[in-house]
């Protein structure tokens, strides 16, 4: 299904919905390319399964799919190569969630915890609010293409005991896909200087047609010191949901969680939640390889459009793009400019670290009608 076609029959009009990222259209006429879901919908047959069991109307205790896990694995061994087992699997609500439970499993009040910025300001506000405290390790940006500073970690490893880096991997908001011998790189200091590695990966379904993502958990060599955090949630838009997983292969590592989500009682699971991953896992495939030529051919209009004024991040992965406005930006925030003059609601790019007040995040999850549009009034107000 090419673009148009896929648009007109996924794409839906949020903007008299409940839609966290369409709130500011009761305002006013915004454009909202903020928030990471999507303006489509779902393969048809999601929605049909799910409305089946509502109209069924037996809403009591209830177990998941009992394929559900072979579905789960299926989807990633195919798509990524990598081979989860269903004793690996635990499960959250959500992935933010994840993040908040391996920090307290895995770590103690006042340890510090490495992540690489600019990044989703999750990752910080959950080392702060557990009483961890951030290291924050700053990526090098060669014109919008963004890398690990790998001699930064290990200086920052060999002279601080860091108890967990917490990697995002794809990464949001500069889209990167990293590369093998990048993870190798990273995962081989962190062995070397025992530092756990916590690796978000809700972004690896959507993926450029050039680049390949490989799961930390393809590393098995590095088996014992890695927890990801993998969901459908970004890929299927399911933000609603907050369903996910927390994948552990070490058994030593797994009790422990475990043992954590006994005694704070989050053991149990939610089986209507999981049903949404269950049914786009199974039915999504075709939906999901013509939604990443979607967000592809959106890239690519915006990139085509304002590469030349802008400085961009290359887009190897998920649907988010980091954009400098730099002295194009005529207020101390370039989302604030954006949102006055072009009415087009972005992620302020200080959000993700201060020094990138430039900056801001797009999200291109959307119609090319509303890419064509945002192009044309940044063009309009900036270029003219
Ligand atoms: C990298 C990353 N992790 C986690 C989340 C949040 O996921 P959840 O809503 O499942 O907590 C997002 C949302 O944008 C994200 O981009």
């Amino acid at each position: 299904m090419n673009n148009i076609q896929f648009t007109k029959k996924y794409y839906i009009n949020r903007k008299k919905t409940n839609s966290v990222k369409y709130q500011m259209c009761k305002k006013g006429d915004y454009l909202p390319m903020w928030i990471a879901d999507m303006d489509f919908k779902c393969d048809e047959r999601v929605a049909r399964e799910l409305s089946k069991y509502i109209e069924f109307g037996d809403y009591g205790y209830a177990n998941i799919p009992e394929d559900y896990y072979k579905v789960f694995i299926n989807w990633h061994k195919t798509r990524n190569n990598v081979t989860y087992k269903q004793d690996w699997i635990r499960f959250s609500y959500g992935a933010v969630d994840a993040m908040y439970q391996v920090l307290y499993t895995f770590s103690k009040p006042n340890d510090l915890i490495m992540i690489n910025t600019p990044l989703y300001p999750p990752f910080k506000a959950t080392i702060e609010q557990t009483g961890r405290k951030v290291l924050s390790s700053k990526m090098i940006n060669n014109n919008g293409y963004f890398t690990l500073d790998f001699n930064d970690i290990e200086r920052k490893f060999k002279t601080k005991k860091v108890k967990i880096l917490m990697l995002c991997s794809p990464h949001n908001p500069v889209g990167r896909v990293y590369k093998k011998g990048e993870l190798e790189t990273l995962f081989e200091l962190c062995k070397k200087y025992n530092v756990l590695v916590c690796s978000d990966e809700v972004h690896s379904d959507i993926i450029m047609p050039d680049q390949t993502f490989i799961p930390s958990l393809a590393f098995k060599k590095y088996h014992d010191i890695i927890i990801s955090i993998v969901a459908a949630s970004k890929s299927f838009s399911l933000a609603v949901f907050n369903h996910c997983h927390i994948i552990i292969p070490n058994e030593k590592l797994r009790n422990k969680l475990i043992k954590y989500q006994q005694i704070n009682h989050r053991y149990s699971l939610n089986a209507f939640c999981c049903l949404p991953t269950y049914y786009n896992y199974k039915y999504g495939a075709q939906w999901m390889d013509d939604l990443n030529n979607v967000v592809y051919e959106n890239y690519q209009y915006f990139y085509d459009n304002l590469h030349q004024h802008f400085e961009m991040t290359n887009l190897e992965g998920s649907y988010l793009l980091f954009l400098n406005l730099g002295k194009y930006n005529d207020e101390n925030s370039a989302a604030k400019s954006l949102e006055k003059n072009c009415k087009i609601i972005v992620n302020p790019g200080e959000s993700f670290d201060s020094q990138y007040n430039n900056w801001v995040r797009i999200n291109l999850a959307t119609s090319l009608a509303n890419v064509k549009k945002a192009v044309n009034s940044i063009k309009k107000y900036y270029l003219k």
